[in-house]
C-alpha cells in the first residue's frame, strides 16, 4: 500500500508547492487552499483504502496467499554460499567449445566488418542457475553475431572480483567485431540481490537474459548437480548439506514436517523475489525471459528466434541446426552433437507427499511471478 500511496502524496506535495508559490502574495488564499488540499488527501487516501481492500481480496483468492511481502520476507535465507558459487563455476559457463563453433559458423556464414576488440558485455545471461543456462549460450554462440565468453565470470556477484574493477572485467571478455553482440553468463547472477544495482552502475541499457523452469524441476536439478559435484570434488571449510542428506530431508523441517525455508535449493526456485529485484533496476522491456522447458522440450529454435529479435540481429539460429537425441530425450546441435555427457541426467522419484508440499509451497510465489511478468507458466 505505501508503495502505491508515495507517487500519489508526491503528487499531492507537488500540487500543494505549486499552490503554495501562487498563495505567497496573500497569506489567508495559502490557507484556504491547504484546507483544500488537505481535503483532496484524505479523499485520495480514503479511496486507496478501498481499492486497496479490493486488489487485496483478488490477489488473495488467486494466489491463494494474502500477504506479499511478508511471505517473501520471512523466507529469505539469503543466496548461494561461495562454495555453492565455486561449484557453478567449475561447472563451466558452455565453455570454450562453444566459442569454437561461433568461430566455425563466423567464418562460413558471416562476414562481420571491422577489426575484434575486447569490450564490455551487451547483454548477460543472469539465470537460474540450472534453468538451462549452459544450453542457452552454447546455441547462442552458434549465431555469427554473437559472441560469448567462455566460461563463466561471476564478476557482479562476487566481490574480489568486482573489486578488481571493470577494465578487469572486460579483459576476461574474447574480441568482438563493431557488429557483433557480446554475452556473459554467469548463473548466480539472477539469486544475488545487489547484482542488478552494479549492473546497472556499469550500464544501466545492458539486455538481460533470464531463462527459467518449472520451479520444482529446477530445485531438483539443483540438489542433484550440487550432489554429483560434492561427491566428486573437495570444498575447504565446507560440507555440503546435499552429500549428507536427501532432497526430502533438506527441504522438510525435520520437526514439524512443514516446508524448510531455510533450504537454499528452495529459495531459489521462487522466481518472483529475484525478478522483482531486477525490474527494480531495470525495465521490464530490457529484460527477456526463456522458458527453459520449452527450449528443452520443443525444438531450440523456437525460442532462439525470440532472443534473436529482443537482440536485434538477424534471424539465423533455424530448425535443421537441431535435432532431438530419442535416447537423451532432449535436442542437441546438428552439427557438433549433444551437450557434455553430464547433462540429462533421469529424473529421481519422489513420494507424492512430498512433491505436493513443495508445489503447494511454490505456487503463490508462482502466481506472483505470473503476475510481475504477465506471462502465465502453467506450472503445476
Ligand atoms: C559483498 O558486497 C555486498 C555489497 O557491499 C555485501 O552486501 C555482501 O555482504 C558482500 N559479500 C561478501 C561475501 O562479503
Ligand atoms: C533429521 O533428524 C534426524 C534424527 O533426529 C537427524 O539425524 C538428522 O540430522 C536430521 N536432518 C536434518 C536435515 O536436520
Amino acid at each position: 500500500m505505501w508503495r502505491i500511496l508515495r507517487p500519489i502524496r508526491r503528487r499531492s506535495h507537488e500540487r500543494s508547492n505549486r499552490m503554495a508559490v501562487s498563495a505567497y502574495v496573500s497569506a489567508s488564499w495559502f490557507l484556504r487552499i491547504l484546507l483544500v488540499v488537505l481535503f483532496c488527501t484524505i479523499i485520495t487516501l480514503l479511496s486507496l483504502v478501498v481499492t486497496d481492500s479490493a486488489n487485496f481480496l483478488t490477489r488473495s483468492s488467486k494466489s491463494g496467499f494474502p500477504e506479499e511481502s511478508s511471505m517473501i520476507e520471512k523466507s529469505d535465507p539469503g543466496g548461494a554460499n561461495e562454495a555453492e558459487q565455486r561449484a557453478f563455476q567449475a561447472d563451466g559457463g558452455g565453455g570454450n567449445k562453444d566459442t569454437q563453433y561461433s568461430n566455425v559458423f563466423n567464418k562460413e556464414l558471416a562476414e562481420s566488418e571491422g577489426e575484434a576488440v575486447k569490450k564490455l558485455p551487451d547483454c548477460l545471461i543472469i539465470g537460474a542457475r540450472k534453468g538451462g543456462t549452459r544450453a542457452l549460450i552454447t546455441f547462442l554462440a552458434m549465431h555469427p553475431k554473437i559472441v560469448t565468453t567462455g566460461d563463466e565470470v561471476q564478476f557482479f556477484n562476487n566481490n574480489e572480483s568486482y573489486a578488481k574493477g571493470v577494465e578487469w572485467y572486460k579483459d576476461q571478455m574474447l574480441p568482438t567485431k563493431p557488429d557483433q553482440i557480446l554475452i556473459e553468463k554467469s548463473a548466480e547472477y539472477f539469486h544475488v540481490l545487489y547484482v542488478p544495482e552494479r549492473v546497472k552502475a556499469m550500464d544501466p541499457n545492458m539486455k538481460i537474459l533470464l531463462i527459467i523452469r518449472d520451479p520444482f524441476v529446477r530445485m531438483v536439478s539443483d540438489y542433484s548437480f550440487l550432489r554429483r559435484f560434492a561427491a566428486a570434488n573437495q570444498v575447504e571449510g565446507y560440507d555440503f548439506p546435499e552429500l549428507k542428506y536427501s532432497l526430502e530431508e533438506l527441504a522438510i523441517n525435520n520437526e514439524t514436517g512443514e516446508i524448510n525455508l531455510q533450504y537454499g535449493g528452495l529459495h531459489r526456485s521462487k522466481y518472483y523475489k529475484f525478478t522483482k529485484n531486477w525490474m527494480s533496476h531495470f525495465p521490464r522491456e530490457q529484460i527477456h525471459i526463456i522458458n527453459g522447458d520449452r527450449l528443452a522440450s520443443e525444438n531450440p529454435s523456437i525460442e532462439l528466434r525470440k532472443v534473436e529479435d529482443f537482440l536485434g540481429i538477424p534471424n539465423f539460429l533455424s530448425e535443421d541446426m537441431f535435432y532431438k537425441d530419442e535416447i537423451k530425450g532432449f535436442y542437441c546441435i546438428t552439427s557438433t552433437g549433444c551437450l557434455g555427457k553430464e547433462k540429462g541426467h533421469k529424473p529421481p522419484e519422489f513420494e507424492p507427499e512430498f512433491v505436493e508440499k513443495v508445489r503447494s509451497f511454490l505456487r503463490p510465489h508462482n502466481n506472483l511471478f505470473y503476475e510481475l511478468v504477465g506471462e502465465d507458466y502453467g506450472w503445476e
